[in-house]
């Protein structure tokens, strides 16, 4: 065989696993909102929201089954008003969507983490947690791992939400839609910051989040591939066993088990599954969950 015939052949094979280890910007992602919003500093990326606009990048491809990680360095200072978000999602009227928001607030007043679950199409699945740190000191690692039996968002490797898969009880669960991940950063004042009381100050402007560390380790699905053909190939089989659906991802481990528990009772602010206000029947979710 010629060296060209090997070469095709470990290209076709690498195309054929497609998977994605990568902490290089511009090789995952594209600006899609403001390219004019953004700045390259080495390794860094700086998205600025302005009264003139915000600012947004999306993943150049869409993937079933994985774990996406940002490090990010939130908008210093007087933030309020400003939402950042982190997100994966898939498209059409029938989407599911992994959230991330970071919530500012007036100078030296603690940022909020939202997260939500949108399940075909349907999301009110809100929780609100305030973190163990200052996220606009340093940068933190956010992570969203997705498999077939679990979505876990996670600060800094630690689990602060599990939407567990729980189709054995009837319930959907998302799986058969391929996401894009994104990341965000515009002015919500109407309801972000306690509330939306608290408007933002745009003599502070521009507010700017800081990027780095872009990370997918995912099944990448080309979209001139059918999505059960995707599906198909991001599934382990005989032939192929991809490290998320290996068990030891398919569940939290006792630590972060206990882990959880932790955030839950220290840092848990707002769970939609005990707003009986909001839900007076409990979420069909939120009544087979231990958490
Ligand atoms: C902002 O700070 C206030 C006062 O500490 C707090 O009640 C609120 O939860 C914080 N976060 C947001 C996003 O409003």
């Amino acid at each position: 065989m010629s060296k060209w015939v090997i070469l095709g052949v470990f290209i076709a094979f690498a195309l054929v696993i497609s998977c994605v280890n990568s902490s290089r910007f511009d090789e995952l992602y594209q600006p899609n909102w403001a390219l004019d919003h953004f700045t390259y500093e080495g390794e860094l990326i700086k998205m600025k929201l302005d009264k003139y606009s915000g600012a947004g990048f999306s993943s150049k491809s869409k993937y079933l089954f994985g774990k996406v990680t940002l490090q990010i360095k939130l908008v210093g200072g007087d933030s309020a008003g400003t939402v950042t978000a982190f997100y994966m999602s898939s498209d059409g009227p029938y989407h599911n969507e992994f959230d991330f928001e970071f919530l500012g607030n007036t100078t030296g007043e603690p940022y909020l983490v939202q997260t939500n679950v949108y399940v075909n199409g349907v999301g009110n699945r809100e929780q609100r947690l305030n973190l163990w740190f200052d996220p606009t000191k340093d940068f933190h690692s956010y992570s969203i791992l997705w498999n077939q039996r679990q979505v876990v968002f996670l600060v800094d490797e630690t689990p602060v939400r599990v939407h567990s898969n729980l189709e054995h009880k009837g319930i959907p669960y998302p799986k058969d839609q391929a996401m894009g991940v994104y990341s965000s950063i515009w002015n919500a004042d109407d309801w972000a910051t306690q509330g939306g009381r608290v408007k933002t100050d745009w003599s502070h402007a521009p507010f700017i989040a800081t990027y780095k560390g872009f990370e997918i380790k995912g099944c990448e699905c080309p979209d001139k591939v059918a999505a059960v053909d995707n599906m198909k190939r991001c599934s382990s089989g005989r032939d192929k066993r991809y490290w998320w659906d290996e068990p030891t991802v398919g569940e939290l481990s006792l630590h972060q088990s206990h882990q959880l528990l932790w955030v839950r009772a220290n840092h848990m602010v707002y769970d939609y599954c005990s707003d009986t206000a909001r839900f007076p029947t409990t979420p069909v979710e939120c009544q087979h969950h231990h958490h």
